[in-house]
């Protein structure tokens, strides 16, 4: 049992950036920083603004993405010192091996899993609809049987029905174009990134200027319908009100629900590896991208709520349609064309991700390295792990009622970023002169601030997540004990 709980050393990951079979260096600040935007605005922007608007928050969503976003940001910084302190490929797995031990590490890169390969299944699931709405505007469309997952959930009812369909065609189309890019290399893979950032946050741009001009402040009264609050406890609302099905409304409620429209930023710290000058670019890439998006996002919600009373919104395609309900009915042409190329970033940074954690802790003996640690001689990726990402994204993204997934993926998130917080306060305790090229400020209160406010949105979401999030750990914890403690290279060393 105390093998479970050895600690990397510092030292040692600083000593293992030095080897031979790294990654290839390749990518500055602009650049990260836009793979950070490609990782945030997408579905959370695009889809979820709609029922966390109608159902949860009202006007006062704005609020709400106002929270979720300063929580971001506490754990951004808490990132950026450990990215800058050792600038691997692990992200929260590396941070946490190094400071709370391996057992944790592995819980915590087991639940990234959750993270980056369940959202993207999310994800593609999104796409999928998007793209079908977009055809649809040109008289085309998907047979019915390859148009969407065989099962449907609904949560409010808890029952699980069959749609008619086989399985999600465009999700695992999408699925398998962005996996061939993110196998052919990490440059190609952010320059195609980079090109449908430029579209997306064009597109956002022309949502807010453009839907300003049909604000009616009237819409924004009353501004918190719901109340201010909206947390409840494993189920139990305590502040505020409950809502449809018992789970808790108001901002906090809604705050809880559009966290996953900032996923996606700690991405950027799975590409230390890849990063020219890491200890400067991604603490500004980190930072910069989740401030960009704060304000974007904030202005996004202003605007909708204003330009259509709440109780309006539409739930499905919330921005496209608010356009339509002022009149402006081109405007679901371009911006169903922003959504597609929106998600299809996110997409791809997501999947991009997912191989990186696999990799790191496949050098640890974690995972079989033949397999997760290989990276092709070429193209200089990680390709056997990308590909079984794009098979296990595309057959969940196929298959699967995802309703029933994406708030797993939030809690995932969420409990990866307390466990990044809380280890920035054990290596400030353990290793005080470790040299930090960013340190987060005013340490212990933004890390502390950090845990606080992740945990409460935890709490916010209904309790289910909290079983289902034990389960996904409890597997985890027996493929550990039966595989990653016996092959784990600290066996053979002397920490
Ligand atoms: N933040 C990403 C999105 O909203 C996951 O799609």
């Amino acid at each position: 049992m105390k093998n479970s709980f050895r600690k990397k050393p510092l030292a040692l990951l600083l000593e293992e950036l030095k080897s031979e079979h790294r990654l290839n260096r390749v990518l500055g600040p602009v650049a990260l920083t836009s793979l950070g935007v490609g990782a945030i605005i997408g579905t959370g922007i695009f889809v979820l603004i709609g029922v966390a608007a109608h159902d949860k928050a009202g006007p006062a969503v704005s609020l709400s993405f106002a929270l979720a976003g300063v929580a971001c940001i506490f754990a951004a910084l808490c990132y950026a010192e450990f990215a800058s302190m050792v600038p691997v490929a692990g992200s929260a797995y590396t941070y946490a091996y190094a400071s709370l031990g391996e057992l944790f590490a592995w819980v915590i890169g087991w639940d990234l899993i959750l993270e980056y390969g369940m959202a993207s299944a999310t994800v593609a699931h999104g796409w999928s609809h998007y793209f079908q709405d977009f055809i649809g505007i040109f008289g085309l469309g998907v047979p019915l049987i390859f148009s969407k997952a065989p099962l449907d959930f609904d949560p409010t009812t808890g029952i699980m029905s069959y749609t008619g369909a086989w399985f999600d065609l465009p999700a695992v189309l999408i699925t398998f174009a962005v996996t061939v890019v993110l196998v052919k290399g990490i440059k190609e893979s952010a320059g195609f990134n980079a090109g449908m950032v430029i579209v997306k946050v064009a597109i956002v741009l022309l949502v807010i200027v453009l839907g300003a001009m049909y604000v009616k402040p009237e819409n924004w009264h009353p501004f918190a319908p719901f109340g201010y609050s909206g947390l409840s406890i494993f189920g139990h609302t305590i502040l505020g009100d409950a809502g449809a099905g018992g789970t808790p409304v108001g901002v906090l409620a809604g705050a809880a629900m559009i966290f996953f429209a900032y996923i996606g930023f700690d991405s950027i710290s799975t590409h230390a590896e890849e990063a020219k000058n890491p200890q400067r670019d991604i603490p500004i890439a980190l930072i910069g991208s989740l401030v960009v998006c704060t304000i974007l996002y904030i202005a996004v919600a202003t605007v909708i709520t204003g330009m259509v009373p709440y109780n309006q919104i539409n739930i499905d395609a919330p921005v496209s349609n608010a356009f339509k309900q002022v009149g402006i009915g081109w405007a679901q042409f371009v911006i169903s064309l922003g959504a597609i190329t929106g998600i299809t970033s996110v997409l791809l940074v997501m999947m991009l991700s997912q191989p990186r954690v696999f990799l790191a802790m496949a050098r640890d003996g974690l995972l079989p390295k033949s397999f997760f640690g290989d990276i092709h001689p070429k193209f200089r990726t990680p390709w056997k792990s990308t590909i079984l990402t794009g098979v296990f994204v595309a057959v969940l993204g196929a298959l699967l009622p995802l309703r029933l997934l994406a708030e797993l993926v939030n809690i995932g998130t969420l409990f990866a970023f307390v466990v990044v917080c809380s280890a920035v306060l054990i290596m400030r305790k353990k290793y005080p002169d470790a040299h930090r090229p960013f340190r987060a400020p005013l340490v212990p209160f933004v890390p502390l601030a950090g845990i606080f406010t992740c945990l409460v949105l935890m709490l916010s979401l209904p309790a289910e997540n909290w079983i289902r999030l034990v389960v996904w750990l409890f597997i985890g914890f027996v493929i550990y004990f039966f595989y990653g403690r016996k092959h784990s290279l600290l066996n053979n060393t002397n920490s």
